[in-house]
Formats: structure tokens, sequence, C-alpha cells
């Protein structure tokens, strides 16, 4: 009974995940926001809703169903290739891939001069974000680290879980090769014809809010996983230091409305976070 009760609950899991995904394209619709098939469990995570539980509460508690989705999706990020920034196929005006990159998405080209500066229609978003992987591969190392070390955290025996955080924080903020500069220079970039000319902008501090995350996993992490050394967490720590030098000193100008909006939040989020 308790066996078939578990498979029953682990289709569902897998069912409702689906589910989730589609329901949460359908709301916030921008058919735009296919979800990328090499991490498609991260938009139902990162959009999760609660509902899922609510329906469930006859057949199980609400607990055992989070631990079925959650162990579910966590052996999808066990499979999940690593996450980093160099695999982009638009390099930013520094013409280094680990430099972060993404455009500002409300903005279009000038109908009445293509040469120009685009133009802002809020709310509207720009298809052609989806050019750039930069900030899809934050949303899923954030994503898939977060619930692999929960997963290892409920489950000690599972340590394919650990062993996967472990590799994708190492790639993003340790490996020479892979990491991310501790910079947001080319952040939500208003573009223009000439891509030499993009500058980065104060929001993109939004396009990283993700990152606010990773140190609370890596605390977790670095408790039950023996094999994340100090060394590792120096590593990051160290990532965290210099960026949040960079927070603080940012070399772009808050705009007036800025200060008082989510930019500002994330901002001041963040800051904490990497104290
Ligand atoms: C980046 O590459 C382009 C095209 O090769 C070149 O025109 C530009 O000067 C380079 N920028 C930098 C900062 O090296
Ligand atoms: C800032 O917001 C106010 C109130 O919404 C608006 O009147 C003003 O034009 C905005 N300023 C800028 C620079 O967007």
């Amino acid at each position: 009974m308790q066996a078939s009760l578990l498979l029953t609950l682990a289709l569902l899991g897998v069912v409702s995940a689906n589910n989730l995904e589609r329901r949460w394209i359908k709301i916030d619709t921008p058919a735009v926001f296919t979800p990328n098939p090499a991490f498609p469990y991260v938009w139902a995570w990162q959009h999760q809703d609660n509902s899922i539980l609510e329906t469930k509460k006859d057949s199980a508690s609400d607990d055992a169903v989070a631990r079925v989705i959650l162990s579910g999706f966590a052996s999808k990020a066990n499979h999940s290739p690593v996450f980093h920034i160099r695999k982009s196929e638009v390099v930013p005006p520094s013409n280094d891939t680990s430099d972060f990159l993404s455009f500002a998405p409300y903005w279009w080209p000038n109908p009445e001069d293509p040469k120009a500066e685009w133009v802002k229609k809020d709310g509207e978003i720009n298809p052609d974000i989806l050019k750039l992987t930069c900030q899809a591969e934050l949303s899923a190392m954030t994503a898939s680290t977060r619930m692999s070390v929960t997963q290892g955290l409920l489950n000690p025996t599972d340590t394919a879980s650990l062993a996967h955080a472990s590799r994708q924080l190492h790639a993003w903020f340790v490996d020479p090769e892979l990491r991310m500069k501790p910079n947001v220079n080319y952040g939500q970039v208003v573009r223009n014809a000439d891509p030499s000319t993009w500058k980065g902008r104060f929001e993109g501090i939004l396009s990283v809010r993700q990152l606010a995350f990773v140190p609370s996993t890596v605390e977790l992490l670095e408790k039950i996983y023996p094999q994340w050394t100090a060394q590792d967490t120096k590593g990051v720590k160290d990532w965290f230091t210099e960026f949040l030098q960079w927070l603080l000193n940012p070399p772009f100008q808050p705009e007036e409305n800025t200060s008082k909006n989510n930019h500002r939040t994330y901002w001041a989020c963040q800051v904490v976070e990497y104290q």
C-alpha cells in the first residue's frame, strides 16, 4: 500500500510538474517564454504554484507531496549540463564571454531611425531577448543548486544531488574556464545598431537577482557535503566579495525613479546577502 501510494505520487509529481510549467506559461503568457528544453524544470520550480499542494491534500500530507516533487526535480537537475555564460552567441561589447550580458526587455528598434537607440514600449517584451542565454543559465544554476541541496538535506543518501550542486557552483564562481566575472557591466543593455557602443545600466542588477540565493545554498552545502571543502567556500566567497564591491560602487547612476522601486529593493537585498 505504502509503495503504491508513493508510486502514484511520484507519477503525479512528474505530471504535475509539467502542468505547472504549462500553467505558468499560460498565465504569464509571453509566447516568447518557451522554456529552454535543456532546463524545463526551472520554470516550474521558480513559478511554483501552491495550489498543487491544495489539490493533493486528500491523498497525502503536503510534506509528502513536496518531497516527491522535489526529488523529481532534483533527479532531472542531476542530469543537466553544467550551466555557465560562456555559451552565448551574442557577445558583449568587451568581446569577453565571461561578462554577463542581458538586454533591456521592453525596447524595440526605432521605426524612424534604424541607427538610433531603441525605444521603450513598457510591458511589451521583445522576443529578441531569447537570443541571450546568460540569464537563463543563471536561473538554471541557482534553481537547480537550491533544489539539489534541499534534496540532499532531506535524503542524506542522495549524494548525487549534492555532487550536482557542487559541480554547478564550482563552474559558475570558481572554474577559470567557465566562471562569470563578478560584475554586471552589460546588464539590461538598451540596444542600437552598433553593438560596440552598447552600455549596461543600473537595471542590470535585476537580471542577476537570483544570485541572492547562492550564499545560503553554499552555507548549507558546506554543512552537509564533506566533499565541499573550505577552499570551495572561499572560492565562492571571494567572488561575492568582489561582486559586493561592484554593487556598492556601480558604474551607473540609478535612474530617478529606480531608487524607489523593485530595482532598489533587489539591489538592497543583494547587498545584505553578500556581506
Ligand atoms: C570586439 O570585436 C569587434 C569585432 O571583431 C571589434 O570591432 C571590437 O573592437 C572588439 N572590441 C574590443 C573591446 O576588443
Ligand atoms: C518618475 O515617476 C513620476 C511619477 O510616476 C513621473 O511623473 C516622472 O516622469 C518619472 N520620471 C522619470 C525620469 O521617468
